[in-house]
């Protein structure tokens, strides 16, 4: 078993970037919204940490450390009961902060709590924040910042590498002609801001291909191709012509081994009326193909990738201003969620 003070060691020379023992304090996928109904408690399991996720009566989400501060029991056996859990084992009642306000076999509370998690529900999705502290924003397409979204959920996916490097593959500027055949030169500028980067697309390059000759009328300016990264494990993409653009949400989540788990979200904005909802689903229905587009193709590399930017070109520019950005990040202990620094 390695100890705390050797991980944080070994964390300290390896950094944050693509380290399989901590990640980036932000906020994390748990479970979809549909498999957690009223009065449902379900067992998690997030960077490492067990937790225990309920809804209450009142709608509420609520997700706690998973073992009871009785006897260790898991507290998803237990049930929900109002806006609380009941623990199934000696049935001592917990509140939504995390408060005991019942022992049963004591006819009264006693002073302990456990530890709850700040949650939030958005694209379908709940989603915990890891750090003790007030949260910064929940990730966003930069574009839809004031709009009301409409969102549908697509695939769920493993890869046999780090969330971070999973993640550059999107702003590998040479990889588009190598990997996809994609005929245009990508040059990224790149912007910064709270716990997210930017990278837009500025090149109108490839001018003579005869694909470019023929999306040309649709942009006004460079191919619309926008990346921005939240905690250094969720991008949204942002690719279409002008006229209507496709967002794509790749929130990952790292596992044990620095191995990641990861699902696509189809994001668009929220459009009224019976037509709105139907062009909606179309919408969402070509995100999900214009998704699927840039997911094939490398999941060869995935597989057994030994991430190590030994020789770095003009090209790797990008990625290395994510590294930097991951870098100056609140990193936390996988397993623990310790703070690290
Ligand atoms: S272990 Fe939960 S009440 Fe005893
Ligand atoms: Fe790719």
């Amino acid at each position: 078993m390695t100890s705390n003070v050797q991980l944080f060691n070994q964390v300290q020379r390896n950094n944050i970037f693509n380290n399989p023992d901590c990640f980036i304090e932000g906020w994390y996928w748990a479970i979809p919204s549909k498999q957690l109904k009223i009065g449902q408690v379900k067992a998690i399991t997030l960077m490492g940490r067990d937790l225990a996720i309920f809804r209450g009566q009142d709608n509420n989400v609520v997700a706690v450390d998973a073992y009871c501060p009785h006897m260790g029991a898991h507290l998803a056996e237990g049930k929900v009961e109002g806006s609380g859990l009941r623990c199934f084992f000696h049935n001592w009642k917990f509140a939504t902060d995390g408060t005991c306000v019942e022992v049963p076999c004591l006819g009264e509370a006693l002073p302990v709590k456990i530890n709850t998690w700040i949650t939030i529900e958005k694209y379908g999705m709940v989603w915990v924040w890891t750090g003790k502290a007030k949260p910064s924003p929940l990730p966003f397409v930069p574009e839809l910042e004031n709009s009301e979204c409409d969102s549908a959920l697509a695939k769920r996916f493993t890869k046999n590498c780090h969330p971070n490097v999973v993640m550059v593959n999107a702003i590998d500027a040479h990889h588009f002609n190598t990997v996809h055949n994609f005929p245009v030169k990508i040059v990224f500028d790149k912007q910064e801001k709270q716990n997210a980067i930017t990278f837009n697309n500025t090149t109108r390059g490839g001018e003579d291909s005869l694909f470019l000759k023929l999306i040309r009328p649709f942009y006004k300016d460079a191919v619309t191709y926008n990346m921005c990264y939240w905690y250094g494990s969720t991008g949204t993409v942002t690719v279409g012509p002008d006229f209507l653009h496709f967002h794509i949400m790749f929130t990952l989540r790292l596992l044990e081994g620095g191995k990641t788990e990861g699902q696509t979200i189809l994001i668009t904005k929220k459009r009224t009326g019976i037509l709105g909802w139907v062009f909606n689903r179309i919408v969402l229905l070509l995100t999900n193909i214009v998704g699927n587009y840039f997911a094939k193709g490398d999941t060869k590399i995935f597989q057994t990738i030994k991430f190590d930017l030994k020789t770095p070109t003009k090209a790797d520019n990008s990625i290395i201003q994510f590294i930097h950005h991951a870098e100056k990040q609140k990193a936390l202990l996988w397993g623990t969620w310790e703070e690290l620094y």
